[in-house]
C-alpha cells in the first residue's frame, strides 16, 4: 500500500488550502501553433536582420552563465534610454516581460480594500492581477467607438478613489489610440497611480512617454515584445525616481537573467532594423485593412498597433475554418459584447497575409 494520497484527496486537500478566487480562475493558456501561420500572439513576424543576428550571437556566446546577472542592469537600461528616448531624469525599471512589471506596480499597491481601476474590454492581465493580489477590480465599460466613457471613468474614479488605473495605449484587443485628452483628464482626476500601457508604442502616434514628469502620478510601460524581441522577455516601466525606488523592492533580484542582458544590450546597439521593421509592419497593416474590408461582410477598426480588429459574420466558423488551413489568429468573440463576432488578427509578413487573405476569401464564400 502506498501512503501517497489518492487523486481525489490530493484535489480537496488543494482546493482547502489555495485561496478560492485562483481556484476559480482558468490557467492563461495558448493555443498550440506549430506548423502554423502564427496571427494570434502580436509578435513581429520578420526574422532578424543577418547582421543584427551575428551581434546577437556574438553577445551571447561571452556571456557568464556561472555568474549571477548585473543586478542593476545598466548597461539595458541605458540602451533601452539611447534607442528609444527615455527622458534621462526619470527612473527606469525592468521586469521579465512587461507582465512582470504589471504583477510589480498591482503588489505594491494592493493595500486592503484598494481597488484597480481600467477600461473594459482592455488586456486581460490587468483582472488576472487584481485577482491575484486580492485588490477589487473596477471595470468601466468603452464607449461603442471603443473610445474611452470619460464621464463614466471619471465618476468611478470619484466613487471607487482606485489605487491603480491601467490603460492600454493604444488598446488591446481593441486596436485604437484613446484621445489623449481623456488620458491626461484621468490621470488628473486620479488620486492613484495611472499606468499608461505603452506595448504598441511603435506602431502609434502619440506616446505618453514625453510627458512623465508632467505627472506626480504616471508611469509608462513599455516592452520589447511587439519589436522583434517577444522571445527575450523585456518589459521596462520609466516613472519618476521615487515610485521607481518603492517599486524596485518588489522586484526579484534577479529578475532579467544574464541572456536576456546580453541579447538586450547587442539587439539595441543599432535600433535602425526595428524602425525599419515597425515600418514594414504599419505598411503591411494599411494594405491587409483594406484587403480584408473589401470582404463580404467584414468591417475593420481603426488601428494603432500591429494587430486588426475584426468583425466579421461568423467569428466562430471563421476561426475554426482558418485554424484548419493552419492559421492561427484570435477569436475574441466571446470576451465582450462589444467584441461580438471579432477576430484580433496580427500583421504578418506579406506571404503570410497574403495566405490569411485567400483562406477568408474562400471561407466566405462558403468553400
Ligand atoms: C497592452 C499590453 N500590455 C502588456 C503586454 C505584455 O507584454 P510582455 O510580452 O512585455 O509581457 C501585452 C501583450 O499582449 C499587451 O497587449
Amino acid at each position: 500500500m502506498s501512503d501517497r494520497p489518492t487523486g481525489l484527496d490530493t484535489a480537496a486537500i488543494v482546493a482547502s488550502l489555495v485561496r478560492p478566487e485562483l481556484c476559480a480562475l482558468s490557467a492563461y493558456t495558448v493555443a498550440a501553433a506549430e506548423g502554423m501561420i502564427k496571427l494570434d500572439a502580436m509578435e513581429n513576424p520578420f526574422p532578424l536582420p543577418d547582421a543584427v543576428r551575428a551581434r546577437l550571437d556574438a553577445a551571447l556566446a561571452d556571456v557568464a552563465v556561472n555568474r549571477y546577472p548585473d543586478i542593476a542592469a545598466d548597461r539595458v537600461k541605458d540602451a533601452l534610454s539611447r534607442a528609444f528616448g527615455i527622458p534621462p531624469a526619470l527612473g527606469v525599471m525592468l521586469g521579465n516581460g512587461s507582465d512582470e512589471l504589471i504583477q510589480v506596480i498591482t503588489s505594491a499597491l494592493a493595500r486592503p480594500g484598494a481597488a484597480m481601476l481600467a477600461p473594459d474590454p482592455s488586456f486581460v492581465m490587468y483582472r488576472l492581477n487584481a485577482i491575484h493580489a486580492g485588490m477589487r477590480f473596477i471595470a468601466v465599460p468603452l464607449a461603442a467607438d471603443f473610445g474611452l466613457d470619460r464621464a463614466a471613468m471619471l465618476a468611478a474614479i470619484e466613487r471607487e478613489r482606485p489605487a491603480l488605473t491601467f490603460l492600454a495605449y493604444p488598446n488591446n484587443p481593441t486596436g485604437n489610440l484613446f484621445a489623449a485628452d481623456d488620458v491626461a483628464a484621468i490621470i488628473r482626476a486620479s488620486p492613484g497611480l495611472v499606468v499608461v500601457d505603452e506595448a504598441y508604442a511603435a506602431f502609434a502616434d502619440a506616446s505618453f512617454l514625453p510627458r512623465v514628469a508632467e505627472f506626480p502620478n504616471l508611469l509608462v510601460l513599455r516592452t520589447v515584445s511587439k519589436v522583434g524581441m517577444a522571445g527575450i522577455r523585456l518589459g521596462y516601466a520609466i516613472a519618476p525616481p521615487e515610485w521607481i525606488a518603492q517599486l524596485n523592492k518588489l522586484r526579484q533580484p534577479y529578475n532579467v537573467n544574464a541572456l536576456t542582458q546580453a541579447a538586450a544590450v547587442a539587439l539595441l546597439a543599432d535600433p535602425g532594423w526595428i524602425d525599419g521593421q515597425a515600418e514594414a509592419i504599419r505598411s503591411e497593416r494599411a494594405r491587409l485593412a483594406v484587403a480584408l474590408a473589401r470582404l463580404p461582410g467584414v468591417s475593420v477598426f481603426e488601428t494603432q498597433t500591429n494587430f486588426l480588429l475584426a468583425r466579421v459574420p461568423d467569428a466562430d466558423r471563421l476561426y475554426d475554418g482558418l485554424k484548419q488551413r493552419r492559421i492561427l489568429v484570435k477569436n475574441v468573440h466571446s470576451w465582450h459584447p462589444l467584441l461580438a463576432n471579432c477576430l484580433r488578427i496580427t500583421v504578418g509578413t506579406p506571404r503570410e497575409n497574403e495566405a490569411l487573405l485567400a483562406a477568408l476569401t474562400g471561407l466566405l464564400a462558403g468553400s
